[in-house]
Formats: structure tokens, sequence, C-alpha cells
């Protein structure tokens, strides 16, 4: 049964349906449209929700930004994010003056900053529809709005505390799907905009969860990543709470499903648990991410971040008694205010201990409202610049020597799609979602196989099967 909300937007989707067929009609061709992504996972997976919506009014996909509705889902968890949108508006202006029927809608994270939604009130008018995080669910409703009034839709939640299920999804993959499991944080890291912009942490229901991923088995899906942005806290507020290691044994129940991946954890609250599902669920890849923001304790004080150095190592030591092969990998910011060279050491001493399959490192952005936005002591950009590029070669060549460290090994490959470079191979990832190419047919996709990893070519491994 569906939900009151969700009756609501079908009834506007038909409502707009009338008006994208009215516009066809005048025009002579189908209506496009392009719905470009920014930032992470939560927004890839918030994307397909607004492809479900367009597809079922009557929008059929474009390839580029020439579309006749033209949509930039948001991120804003640093200031280049923001730039990127703002340099590509520009463009879109132009497109617009050629396309008299074009609309544009900005959604996404960086639409709940009070002062971007004012800069394109004031100075970009010929954005169509606004919308944030909260309300993407009434995609429809707004769109049905802009299409009646004929002028500019601004609707922007602080917050909500509702979680609207049953609405249309379009898959990006059709072989592997994100599920949200969560929404919001409520952990406050102090240089973070994320709980300003996502709101405070909400669980989905484990029944809504499960007989959604049901659903996607059942439509082809094998492989799935449960999506918060702490999924570790998940469940903690429901009526009947519920920990996220549960929640992983129900979901690696599900039969046809093969693997499972989330994301992300918080180093926190990483407990004995969780380690112990993630090895006893056949279905769970063994691959953490485990983000560590810095080494130093002084500055993971500072971070809000709620563990030490000392902690994190024990963790990932917890983690490699209990699964020795687990793949690790993690965030790094360079360049936190008051980071000093002794800080970046202990950073880099962390990242040599733990020797991580990969990681994402990042130079600390200055987010109006965090509260590490009124420190003082913003590190100079030249011994940001150095430090980072340090901490990159480090992290680079240890991501190398890993990487090459599973050449000749077999390991379990999941074959994804054909190999489009190759005839005859098939294109397929490890448990830590490294590629491998191998020969095969289609009608090896959405199974596991052994594969020898042959040779690493850096980042991919030319592999054969291993029981050929
Ligand atoms: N500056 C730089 N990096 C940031 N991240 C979050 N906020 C900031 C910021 N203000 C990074 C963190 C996080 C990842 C998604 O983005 O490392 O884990
Ligand atoms: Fe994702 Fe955070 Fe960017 Fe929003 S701000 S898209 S939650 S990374």
């Amino acid at each position: 049964m569906r939900d009151l909300e969700a009756n609501l937007q079908y009834e506007y989707m038909d409502k707009v349906r009338g008006y994208v067929k009215q516009q066809e009609e005048q025009i002579g061709r189908p209506l496009t449209f392009y719905v470009k992504t920014f930032g992470c996972q939560m927004n890839a997976r918030d994307s397909e929700k607004l492809v479900g919506i367009l597809e079922n009014i009557g929008y059929v996909e474009g390839e580029d930004e020439h579309a006749d509705f033209v949509v930039y889902n948001t991120c804003t968890v640093r200031e280049n994010a923001n730039n990127k949108v703002y340099g590509r508006l520009g463009y879109l202006q132009n497109y617009k003056k050629k396309n008299p029927i074009m609309k544009i809608a900005l959604c996404g994270c960086m639409m709940q900053e009070p002062e971007v939604v004012e800069n394109i009130r004031k100075h970009y008018k010929f954005v169509d529809i606004v919308f944030g995080t909260h309300n993407i669910f009434k995609f429809a409703e707004i769109l049905c709005n802009n299409f009646e009034s004929g002028s500019q839709v601004i609707d922007i939640w602080k917050d909500t505390d509702q979680i609207v299920e049953d609405l249309p999804i379009k898959r990006k993959f059709s072989f592997k799907s994100g599920v949200n499991i969560m929404f919001g944080c409520n952990n406050f890291c102090s240089y973070c905009i994320v709980p300003y912009v996502r709101g405070r942490e909400r669980s989905r229901e484990p029944k809504d969860i499960i007989r959604e991923i049901e659903g996607l088995v059942a439509d082809g899906v094998c492989e799935i990543m449960l999506l918060g942005q702490n999924v570790n806290s998940y469940g903690k507020n429901l009526d009947e709470p519920i920990s996220f290691a549960q929640l992983l044994r129900e979901v690696n129940k599900i039969e046809g499903l093969k693997r499972i991946r989330f994301m992300t954890s918080h180093p926190k609250d990483l407990s004995d648990e969780l380690i112990l599902a993630m090895k006893e669920c056949d279905k769970v890849c063994k691959h953490l991410h485990l983000p560590l923001q810095s080494g130093s304790s002084r500055i993971l004080k500072i971070m809000n971040r709620s563990y030490d150095k000392e902690k994190y190592l024990d963790e990932v030591k917890r983690l490699r008694e209990q699964i020795p092969d687990i793949a690790l990998t993690t965030d790094i910011i360079v360049g936190f205010p008051g980071e000093t060279e002794e800080d970046f050491l202990e950073t880099m001493d962390v990242v040599k201990k733990v020797r991580y399959d990969s990681a994402f490192t990042f130079i600390y952005s200055k987010r109006t409202g965090t509260r590490a936005a009124s420190m003082s002591d913003q590190v100079p950009e030249d011994v940001i610049k150095d430090r980072f590029d340090r901490l990159l070669k480090e992290v680079q060549t240890i991501s190398a020597e890993k990487a090459e460290q599973y050449e000749g090994k077999v390991m379990p490959v999941l074959a994804e799609e054909m190999d489009d470079q190759k005839d005859g191979y098939v294109t397929g990832r490890l448990d830590n979602n490294s590629i491998v190419h191998f020969p095969g047919d289609s009608s090896m996709i959405g199974n596991i196989y052994n594969v020898r990893l042959d040779e690493c070519k850096g980042f991919y491994y030319m592999g054969e099967l291993a029981d050929a």
C-alpha cells in the first residue's frame, strides 16, 4: 500500500504528463531531459529518483545539457563543488536563449544553503526550479507548479522527518543499485556542512529496506550498496531499535542477492558486532571504507570526531584479526585549521601503518556555518599544497604496491558487463571495487567467478577463470 504522500505525488505526475504532452504536440517531438549529478552516492541515488519521475511523466533521456529540461543535483561538501555549478550555469543560460521551452532545475545539498538560494533568486532568474534535499519526493508537485505559474519556483525545507516510500526510480545500472537505509547526519564534525544540508538522522524501517532489495533482486540486481552518512548508527532511533549488524544479517539472507556493500562507517562506533557480521555474512564484501580525516589525536579532537589515533589503529587491528584480507579505504583532509607539521606527520604515520588499498585525499575547504570556518589559524596555501603532494605520493605508492600484491592470486569477481574494449571479455569487480577484465560471455553477467589476476595494470587487472 502506497502512503498518502506517494499517492498525491502520483496525481501530480498524471497532471504534469498532460502538460508535457501538450508541449510535445506543439513542437512535434518528444521532450528530453538531462540530469547531472555532483557529489556522493547519496546524490547518485537521489538522481535515480528524479529520473524515475521524469520518465514517468513522459520526458525521454537526452545526451547532454542541450536537453529541454536540465537538472543539476548539486553537492556542497567543498567550495569547488559549488564553483562548478555556478560555472556551468553560464552555459545553460546560452542554451536557454536558443530553446525557449527549456527548463532548468537546481536541487541537492548546495540548495540547502540560504545564501546560495538568495544568489540564484537575485542573479540567476533564468533558473526555473529550485528545491532541496528534504522535499525531493515533491519533484512532480514542484514541476507542476512551475508549469502552471510559468515563473520561478523555489521550495526549500529546513528539515523533515518524512520518508516517502514507493515513488518511481530509474536505475543507472541494471545489475547494481544503491539503497538508502538512513538519511541525514547527527555528528557535526567541525569542518562538515553535511548535517546542515541533509538534516537530522532518520532510519528507514528494516521491512521497507528488505522489501526494496527483494524487488531489486527480482528485477535483476545482484549487488547493492546500503547508503547512509553514518551506517553504524543505523536503527538506533527506530520504535523497535535494530543495529546495523543485525540489518546486514537480514539483508544477507535475501535469496538471489550476491553482494552487499555499504557506505559510510564512522570509526567512532565500529562495533565488534559489526566486524563479526561482516566476517560471517558471505555476501558482504570484505571491504570497509573507514574515513580517517586526520591521524593527529589533537586535530581529531578539534574536528569533533570522537576517536583518536590509537582507537583508530586498534579498530584496524581488530578488523584484520577477524578478516585478514579485508580491503580498507579512507578519506583524509589536509590543512584543517591549526594543523602543524607534527600533526600532518601523524596522518602520514597512520597511512604507512594501515596501508590503505586506496584513499581519497582532500584539501580542507572552509564551509560557511561550520565551527571550523570561524577558527582563526587557517593553514597557508603553499604549506597545504606541499603536504597534500607528499600525502598523495605516499597514498599512491602504497595503493600500487597493494594492487600488485594481488597479482597472481585467485579472487572472487562479480561479472558486471561485457568489456567494451575487448571482444570476448567481460568486466567485473573485486570485493574492493577494483576492475578485472577476463574472457567470458554475456551469460556470465551477474555471477561471481574465481578469477586469477594475471596482470595488474595499475587501475585494473587482466585475468582468467581460475577453474577453466
Ligand atoms: N573540506 C575538505 N574535505 C571535506 N570533507 C568533508 N568536509 C570537508 C571540508 N570542509 C571530506 C571528508 C569526507 C568526504 C566525503 O569529504 O573527508 O569524508
Ligand atoms: Fe553527498 Fe555531502 Fe555532497 Fe551532499 S554535500 S552530495 S551529502 S558529499
